[in-house]
């Protein structure tokens, strides 16, 4: 422990156990490389504002991209209560207490530490927005191969109407979007210079922030010292918008789970994503499916873990915020994860045209086709839905399909019907007439698809803007000084 951060005030030197217990030393190590650009941006800063010698800063600038270079490994991360020491205690030991000494000129760690992270948050959410709109457009993609499949929707986990596999498909990808819009939120509330608040209300010195931003690729600079010392609200969007995706991929977990059951056999997954049983020879499992959806327990928690930990906090830093690192660092490991299992598994996942026909041949999902054929024949929607109920029920008592329905029968029930209106109770026919908006006929899905399309590639452009840390580090060095 090199007590940089000790005076005379603290006092004595503190118990090495609380040293230990206190630090958070083995979480920073994920940010190491943030921690030395961000010092390297702030000491060119310094040397061009002429806050420090011109000399100083270009020898700290030099030592912090050389050892941005190493990725960091060379940084000692024992002994030390956090990065922030660890690199300044090493900066001392090779460039010299004079020049490391003005390293933390008009800088806190607080706005530090609120640097590093956003930074390392905004890196994961361009990477978290790429993958979750690459996997959106592949899902896309794969719905146009599936416009000719049918199967029934579900509603209650009931059958409920026919639809395409495309239709489902592009389902899965609205909830998906979103969850991508919600990371394009994420990182915009990452993408915004800390560094300058200093402790909790600025700086007496000519800091230039504007500098900073540039250097860092940051478009926009917070406006509160105060505020911003004490905001992890970024690292909460950040959670939550990784327990959306996750969520998303959830439900589309559970819909596969199902369907590749002998019950719904409705798809069939390769033996290449399905697991086997220890036991049973017969079993062919879906635990890829099934681990999606359970790792996104943990990704809902980091959300709850990070509300509670800021509930209460007062104003300005405290120290229960160093408690923000795990959930903020082990969200973007389970979405990448789950997305390049689903991403992964995709090709291998095969809708069963014969058995998703089967579904939905009997008639029955159509019976709301049937009454929108008498409402399309003047008569009103309730009196039309009593009759198709008093076909249903005479069909299920008879043990027939609907389709196997007879004019006459039809007739019987209610005199609006013709041969044309039961010609509604093909499941094909029916897909293809709901053409509404949103609906799942063929024109409509054509155009979710676009529309999916277009909305994802927009926000596939937002993490595009983003630069690498090794774009960042190549600017700082470029910058003159
Ligand atoms: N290790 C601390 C954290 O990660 C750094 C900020 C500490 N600031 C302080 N004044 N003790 O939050």
């Amino acid at each position: 422990m090199s007590g940089i951060a000790r005076t005379q005030a603290t006092g004595g030197a503190m118990i090495e156990a609380l040293i230990t217990w206190s630090s958070s030393i083995d979480d920073d190590a994920a940010f190491v490389r943030e921690d030395l650009l961000g010092s390297a941006a702030h000491a060119t800063m310094l040397g061009k504002t002429g806050i420090i010698p011109v000399e100083a800063a270009r020898s700290l600038r030099g030592a912090l991209l050389a050892l941005d270079a190493s990725a960091g490994a060379t940084v000692p991360m024992t002994g030390e209560e956090d990065v922030h020491m660890a690199v300044e205690a090493l900066l001392t030991r090779t460039v010299g207490p004079d020049v490391a000494g003005r390293l933390h000129t008009a800088r806190s760690r607080n706005d530090q530490v609120a640097l590093d992270l956003r930074l390392f948050a905004r890196d994961r959410a361009a990477t978290m927005l790429r993958a979750t709109t690459a996997l959106g457009l592949a899902m896309v993609e794969r719905a146009e191969a599936e416009t000719a499949t049918l199967l029934a929707a579900y509603t209650h986990r009931q059958r409920a109407q026919p639809i395409s596999a495309a239709f489902l498909l592009c389902a899965w990808t609205a909830q998906l979007t979103r969850a991508a819009e919600t990371m394009a939120f994420a990182l915009g509330r990452c993408n915004e210079l800390a560094l300058g608040a200093g402790a909790c209300s600025g700086s007496s010195l000519p800091i230039d922030r504007t500098l900073t931003a540039r250097l860092l690729g940051f478009p926009r600079i917070t406006h509160n010292a105060l505020d911003t010392v004490g905001d992890r609200d970024f690292a909460l969007d950040l959670t939550w918008a990784s327990a959306r995706v996750m969520l998303a991929l959830g439900k589309m977990s559970t819909d596969l789970v199902d369907f590749s059951t002998s019950e719904f056999a409705i798809v069939r997954l390769d033996g290449s994503i399905a697991a086997g049983s220890s036991m049973m020879p017969q079993k062919k499992n879906p635990d890829v499916f099934e681990l999606v959806r359970g790792k996104s327990a943990h990704a809902v928690a980091n959300v709850t873990h990070l509300l509670m930990l800021v509930k209460g906090l007062a104003s300005g830093y405290n120290r229960d915020q160093q408690e923000d690192r795990r959930a903020l660092l082990s969200s973007p490991p389970l979405v990448l994860g789950a997305l390049d299992a689903v991403a992964r598994s995709l090709p291998h996942v095969h809708f069963d045209r014969a058995r998703g026909l089967a579904s939905v041949a009997d008639g029955f999902t159509q019976a709301t086709d049937l009454a929108e054929a008498l409402v399309q024949r003047g008569v009103p929607f309730r009196e039309a839905y009593k009759a198709v109920g008093a076909l249903v029920r005479q069909a299920v008592d008879a043990g027939t399909p609907l389709r196997a329905l007879t004019l006459e029968q039809a007739r019987a029930a209610h005199a609006g019907f013709d041969a044309e209106a039961l010609a509604v109770l093909d499941p094909a026919r029916a897909v293809a007439a709901k053409e509404s908006l949103g609906g799942t006929g063929p024109a409509s899905i054509a155009r979710q698809i676009a529309a999916l399309r277009s909305e994802l590639t927009a926000l596939a452009a937002r993490a595009e803007a983003v630069p690498s840390l090794d774009q960042i580090a190549r600017a700082i060095a470029q910058e003159t000084l």
